[in-house]
């Protein structure tokens, strides 16, 4: 069952210097209960396709369903079935860490007393439960983007989508973070889209990829396909492969312009 769909999902900006095509047109389907790993060069447009399908920013063209919803017409449904943290964490630096979980669970309506008790579960399964009383202003990074995400999963989201969820993470952390999504997903069905730059995360993490370039679908399917069409070989890198795909590899007799 698809429980992301799009058609030609785009979204432009207007700006002072013209107009950008950030996503020119996104045909997607993601199963649920699926990993999918969401990859492209800086500026793809992977953070404002999440953004559209998360209901933050408004699609300029083109359709999508969330988790059964129509995303323009019925945002509030699709809100109340999805988490999102986002590539640039959002946490109120006054709070401790215990106060910021319950605000979290107290926006999706839980009692106080189930706000307390999520706050507690969510800081066992993220590792933040020595630092519950502390100021999030005192949080490393990593201890920070691990709240950020265990605010993502305070309501147990149907789909839980993450932008760079590991970006400055250290690799203890990283693999603490891949256990957290292969569990969400096992134990509670959860569907995870993720962006990540970490090409042995999305290879390790994902059942599928999807490619995006310039606004487009570049390429998807399992890492392995992907890897036997693009990269020449089952055994290929997924390094060689994205470079495949994206056209990005260094090739001196074919510069590639730079965009201005
Ligand atoms: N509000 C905005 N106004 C104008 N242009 C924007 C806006 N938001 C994004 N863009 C442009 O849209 C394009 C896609 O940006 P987006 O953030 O989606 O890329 P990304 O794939 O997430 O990149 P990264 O890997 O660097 O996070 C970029 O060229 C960006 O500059
Ligand atoms: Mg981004």
């Amino acid at each position: 069952m698809a429980i992301i769909s799009t058609a030609g999902l785009a979204r432009s900006f207007s700006t002072k210097r013209g107009t950008v095509d950030a996503v020119r047109g996104i045909d997607l389907t993601v199963r649920a209960g699926e990993i999918l790993g969401l990859l492209g060069p800086n500026g793809a447009g992977k953070t404002t396709t999440l953004r559209m399908l998360t209901t933050l920013l408004a699609p300029t063209g083109g359709a999508a369903t969330v988790a059964g919803f129509d995303l323009v017409r019925e945002p509030a449904r699709v809100r109340r079935r999805i988490g999102y943290v986002a590539q640039a964490g959002g946490v109120d630096p006054q709070l401790s860490v215990r106060e910021e979980l319950i605000t979290q669970a107290r926006l999706y309506r839980l009692t106080k007393a189930e706000a307390a008790l999520r706050a507690e579960e969510l800081a066992h399964d993220l590792d933040l439960s020595d630092l519950l009383d502390r100021a999030c202003v005192t949080l490393s990074g990593g201890q920070r983007r691990r709240l950020d995400i265990a605010m993502g999963l305070t309501h147990h989201p149907e789909v839980l989508f993450l932008d760079e969820p590991t970006t400055g993470l250290d690799p203890g952390s990283r693999a603490g973070l891949w256990d957290l999504v292969r569990r969400v997903r096992d134990e509670h069905g959860t569907t995870v889209v993720l962006t990540t730059h970490y090409l042995d995360e999305a290879d390790e993490l994902s059942d599928r990829l999807v490619v995006v370039d310039r606004g487009v679908v570049a390429a998807e399917g399992t890492p392995a396909a992907l890897k036997s069409e693009y990269g020449g070989s089952p055994g290929a890198s997924l390094q060689d492969t994205f470079l495949a795909i994206t056209g990005r590899a260094p090739a001196p007799d074919d510069a590639i312009p730079v965009a201005v």
